[in-house]
């Protein structure tokens, strides 16, 4: 059993819920202070401060926990944990919460980026994403993705999470509010914010013996408190008929406090006292790393960033051919809303009358999607596409379940899937089974007749993504479609590929149930690095009364809904305009035009490419949609060069790397997208002509594969400029190792253009060994 603090905040509560059911896992409301003795539970999670405001001194909870042999989780405000007693130093084991606090617009909901933070021992359980440091060939320290085996993308349907397109961007912008700031500059935020609510504690009837920014207020009669707030364009929090409750941010001004004390009828006066117990202020340091300690002036600031931005190989510099993840032009134009405080500055839960804008937005979007996919409803609550997933896959189970069909639990997923899709199906509380793929890269219709038969009346769902993530439109998908269906399964259609669909096909016409689709990736949503995304969940007509809703939102979805899949109502709202914008000025006919040049595109750079590298799976008339797979595996065989050698090679001529060894081992998909023009794909494919010319050197026998510039890549600046070169190829030849024509006619990459590379090839084991935080120990500041 999992126990939740009755002081959790409502839409936390619900999310639990919504993930703790397909689970088996029972969740228990109670009050965390006086959990009845002999209660059998393995977590709690509290909120520190929580809903009311309240600042709990959990210690004792977590003693009691960990004598249960449970884990204690804290949710926490990051701001708030300036002044606080640091989790960790309490007892809980894991610390969650948003980074929204830390410089990020509200957006009406989101995205902003969650945190966890875990106590020594159980890093190795996290979900998403890690960053850990190791070193470079050169023994320099090196950033790099760690522990990458727990995650979806390997582990499948036993991996840590579904986790994929993660919030990325938005840790980036609260990274940096904390470095513009520092500690010394949060710790002033927060004691500006305390001191206003500190003077509203004094003067009013508040329930709340302890407070960081939030009050939970008793007054005579709450509407006609909300009602003068409102005239005063201020939203307080509705509690009930005699109470309502009010939070304090950063943008507080005198003159914002003067209209709340004339809600209140109170004089403005100095605060009396804190709302901190001595015993849970904040006593030890934290963000001491030099990041957070050095740029305080803008210029300063600004240069950083220029900096950093300057390592990346952006799309801004290069095309980004990664297969599956429709890295495409992210237009200023269909960007730049997301910026107006009309978008940007909408409280999640703000009265529905105030929000009437975005909602209409959200209303067309929904409308468009519709109409491109061939589907009925659909939700934009999900976060990203494996979040879409899980929401598609819990509306199926809940569909069987109201007919009765509870048995139903199996998902067929075939091998070539994305790791989510096991993930979320085990999240979904499905069994999955693995459908075979055939010699064309297809799924085996032989292996899913074969399973169909074998698990019949448990049958729940066939999860297939089309086109496949191997790169072709299986022509059978029809016939797929209604052997599942004859079976009494659902189909769920991966829509991430959609990039290859859209104005051409409609998943909700040729036989599908529901889909996820990838606003990140078709619709032009930037993937930041790694997220934010949107996954739209769209289903037909019979699964509408199973996707998500809110319990703060009436209209965010039915009431027959499974609950809230994220806590805010509609998700990563703010970025909904790029995708608006996107399809309003593409229109219909732009639309399908994109697809088109998009399947043709990928159809030029395999034709180009077929010759220097296998295309490993073509359709039955011999094209590829929307993306292509090099097939390595015999050149690997034959040279020893590994599709990593290529991909970092690929950095010296500036290019990055397409999708490696996914979802085939040994191999590289490319995806050009029709954003790229027929110069940058020719640069591209020059590059991997070359790559290719350089493999034959060693095949030839003319150098060692240890010895090759391949091995040795990425070059940087530093082994280029050291005084001792004993390779075996020229030192031009690994920083420029071709002469490719330049975005400027006539120039030569290479010479101005050249991108460097900040860090040789990065030792991965060393890495996972020493799994190490990205700071540098403390004697490093010595
Ligand atoms: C085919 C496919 N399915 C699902 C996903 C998961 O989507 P997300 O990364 O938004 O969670 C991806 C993303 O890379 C994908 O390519």
């Amino acid at each position: 059993m999992f126990l939740i603090d009755k002081g959790v905040h409502a839409q936390t509560k619900a999310v639990v819920a919504t993930r703790a059911k397909p689970l088996g896992i029972t969740v228990l409301e109670v009050d965390s202070l006086s959990i009845p003795a002999g209660t059998s539970y393995f977590g709690l999670l509290v909120q520190y401060p929580d809903t009311t405001g309240a600042i709990v001194d959990y210690s004792k909870v977590a003693d009691s926990a960990h004598d249960a042999g449970a884990l204690i989780i804290a949710a926490a405000d990051l701001l708030a944990l300036t002044l606080l007693k640091a989790p960790g130093e309490w007892g809980a084991d894991i610390a969650v919460g948003s980074a929204q606090r830390f410089g990020v617009p509200m957006g009406f909901g989101g995205p902003h980026a969650g945190f966890m933070a875990v106590r020594t021992g159980l890093e190795r359980s996290l979900p998403g994403r890690l960053v850990g440091q190791s070193v470079d060939a050169h023994g320099n320290p090196a950033f790099r993705l760690a522990l990458q085996t727990r995650e979806q993308h390997i582990r499948r349907d036993k991996a840590t999470s579904n986790i994929c397109t993660a919030q990325v961007l938005l840790a980036n912008m609260s990274a940096f509010y904390a470095m513009w700031h520092g500690p010394a500059g949060l710790t002033r935020i927060a004691e500006r914010i305390h001191n206003y609510a500190a003077q509203l504690a004094s003067v009013v009837d508040t329930e709340n013996k302890s407070y960081f920014d939030t009050l939970t207020i008793k007054v005579a009669d709450a509407s006609a408190t909300h009602a003068k707030a409102k005239a005063l364009k201020i939203n307080l929090g509705v509690v009930d008929a005699t109470h309502v409750r009010i939070s304090f941010d950063e943008t507080i001004t005198d003159s914002i406090f003067a209209s709340i004390a004339s809600i209140f009828g109170f004089k403005v006066a100095p605060a009396q006292g804190s709302g901190i117990a001595t015993a849970l202020k904040r006593t030890s340091t934290f963000l001491q790393h030099p990041v957070f300690n050095t740029y305080f002036s803008e210029t300063a600031m600004l240069r950083y960033l220029r900096t950093l931005a300057d390592r990346d190989l952006a799309l801004d510099r290069t095309m980004i051919p990664l297969g599956s993840c429709t890295m495409k032009l992210n237009a200023t134009t269909e960007m730049e809303a997301v910026t107006w405080p009309e978008f940007a500055s909408l409280h999640p839960f703000a009265p529905a009358e105030q929000t009437q804008g975005s909602r209409l937005l959200i209303d067309q979007l929904s409308k468009w999607l519709l109409e491109i996919t061939g589907y009925d409803a659909v939700s934009l609550q999900p976060n990203a596409g494996s979040q879409g997933e899980f929401a598609g896959l819990l509306a199926i189970r809940n569909y069987h379940d109201s007919r009765g069909d509870s048995s139903r639990n199996i998902c067929l997923i075939p091998s070539s899937a994305h790791g989510t899709n096991a993930a979320s199906a085990v999240m979904a509380g499905m069994k999955v089974v693995v459908i075979e793929c055939d010699e064309a890269g297809n799924v085996s219709l032989d292996d899913l007749k074969a399973k169909i038969a074998d698990h019949g009346a448990t049958l729940a769902a066939l999860m297939v993504t089309y086109p496949s993530t191997h790169g072709v439109f299986e022509s059978a998908i029809s016939e797929i479609c209604a052997l599942v269906h004859d079976a009494g399964g659902q189909v769920y259609v991966d829509g991430a590929n959609l990039n290859a669909l859209v104005g051409t096909a409609q998943p909700g016409k040729f036989g599908a149930d529901v889909s996820h689709l990838n606003l990140h990736k078709t619709f032009c949503i930037p993937h930041g690095g790694g997220g934010p995304g949107v996954g739209p969940v769209i289903a037909k007509a019979h699964l509408a009364p199973f996707l998500p809703n809110h319990p703060l939102d009436a209209l965010a979805g039915p009431a027959t809904g499974p609950g809230p899949i994220s806590a805010a109502p509609y998700g990563s709202a703010s970025i909904l305009p790029i995708s608006w914008a996107y399809i309003r000025l593409m229109g219909g006919e732009g639309l399908t035009h994109a697809t088109e040049v998009a399947i043709l595109n990928a159809n030029y750079m395999a034709y180009r490419l077929k010759d220097s590298y296998p295309i490993l799976y073509t359709g039955n008339k011999g094209l590829v949609a929307h993306e292509c797979i090099l097939d390595v595996r015999e050149i690997t065989k034959e040279s020893g060069v590994t599709v990593d050698d290529i991909a970092k090679r690929l950095m010296d001529f500036g290019f990055h790397a397409p999708t490696m060894s996914f979802p085939v081992s040994g191999t590289l998909m490319i995806e050009p997208t029709e954003s790229e023009d027929i110069l940058e794909m020719n640069r591209f494919i020059d590059a991997m002509i070359a790559i290719r010319y350089e493999i034959s050197e060693i095949t030839d026998g003319k150098i060692a594969v240890e010895d090759s510039a391949l091995r040795h890549a990425p070059h940087t600046i530093g082994t280029i400029a050291s005084s001792t070169w004993e390779r075996s190829y020229p030192r031009e030849r690994a920083a420029f190792p071709a002469t490719l024509t330049g975005l400027i006619p006539g120039e030569l990459i290479g010479m101005k253009g050249k991108y460097w590379p900040t860090t040789g090839r990065i030792d991965g084991a060393y890495g996972d060994r020493n799994l190490v935080c990205s700071c540098p120990p403390v004697e490093a500041f010595a």
